[in-house]
């Protein structure tokens, strides 16, 4: 998108190949032990919708940064008083500079786009976009094949809440891996096809499963949590068929026992953890852009 401070990011789509790579690369520095001092920045972190992993890994990169930071709550806030999710922004933006938002609403951003004079950072919206947990997802992903071009994944679960399948599909599509979804009827985008867990888990390089978002829907799905997981979850004898070098990803939280089976969580094929702390690496990789794309001697 044009006209946007730089370093904006709320769509992983609005970046090219090149942008993303450029992010991964950097994210591995930090994790190489690269050190910067950002201390003269402050950032806002907007969440109105809960989050652990999001929410504290941006806390725990903005400390890593030396940024200042200003922690929301919105039950402290004027918007208890009436004031719009739009004029909350704009205030903020009026003192710091980056703000990171999560909220429910999918594309929550647009009425923001073009209206705030400081780099925004979607931390997921609705069950539209989730653009750093995507990016932690491919960092995750080259450290493991070293490659995006030619592998297999199969992303399985609540497809059409699920922001992280949205944007993985779109992205990874991108970087030439081939997306498999599986889905009961009850969870799946008219747009996509669907395939049969059991016919392709023997195929793929990596099985992603997506926590069911009870949050976003009522009653929506139609069969008894045991049988969700015998025919869509990750269990003891779907594991067994996975190839020796696949990998288990899930953007957590967990509903252990339900999407995965409880022992799979941590087993040996399981980078679940280590998508966690790579979005640490990532969200400082991102920070980092926003903070300082632009400034003399820098190679953003
Ligand atoms: N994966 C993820 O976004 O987790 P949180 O909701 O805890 O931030």
């Amino acid at each position: 998108m044009d006209n946007l401070p730089k370093g904006t990011l709320v769509n992983l789509k609005d970046l090219s190949i090149e942008e993303i790579i450029e992010i991964l690369d950097t994210a591995e520095e930090f994790l190489a032990g690269k050190r910067v001092d950002l201390s003269d920045k402050l950032v806002a972190n907007l969440f109105f919708e809960p989050s652990t992993r999001t929410r504290y890994s941006f806390e725990a990169a903005e400390s890593r940064l030396g940024c200042q930071v200003l922690s929301f709550a919105k039950e402290a806030s004027s918007m208890l008083k009436g004031e719009s999710f739009y004029d909350t922004v704009k205030t903020f933006s009026q003192y710091v500079d980056a703000i990171i938002i999560r909220h429910s609403e999918d594309n929550y951003y647009e009425e923001l786009i073009g209206k705030i004079p400081v780099p925004l950072i979607n931390g997921g919206d609705g069950c539209g976009n989730h653009p750093t947990q995507s990016l932690l997802d491919l960092l995750t992903i080259r450290q493991e094949f070293g490659k995006f071009e030619g592998l297999k994944i199969v992303i399985v679960g609540d497809i059409s809440h699920s922001r992280v399948a949205h944007t993985n599909t779109e992205v990874m599509r991108r970087l030439g891996m081939e997306v498999f979804l599986s889905a009961p009827p009850e969870f799946q985008d008219d747009e996509e096809d669907y395939v049969d867990l059991d016919e392709i888990i023997g195929e793929v390089d990596i099985v992603m499963l997506l926590r069911i978002q009870f949050e976003r829907h009522q009653d929506k799905l139609n069969m008894s949590m045991e049988e969700y997981h015998r025919r869509y979850g990750l269990t003891l004898e779907r594991y067994e068929k996975m190839q020796d070098h696949a990998i288990i990803m899930h953007p957590a939280p967990v509903n252990r026992g339900l999407e995965i089976d409880d022992s799979l969580v941590e087993c040996e094929k399981s980078r679940i953890f280590k998508q966690m702390k790579n979005g640490m690496y990532i969200r400082m990789a991102v920070l980092y852009r926003a903070l300082t794309k632009g400034d003399e001697n820098d190679s953003y």
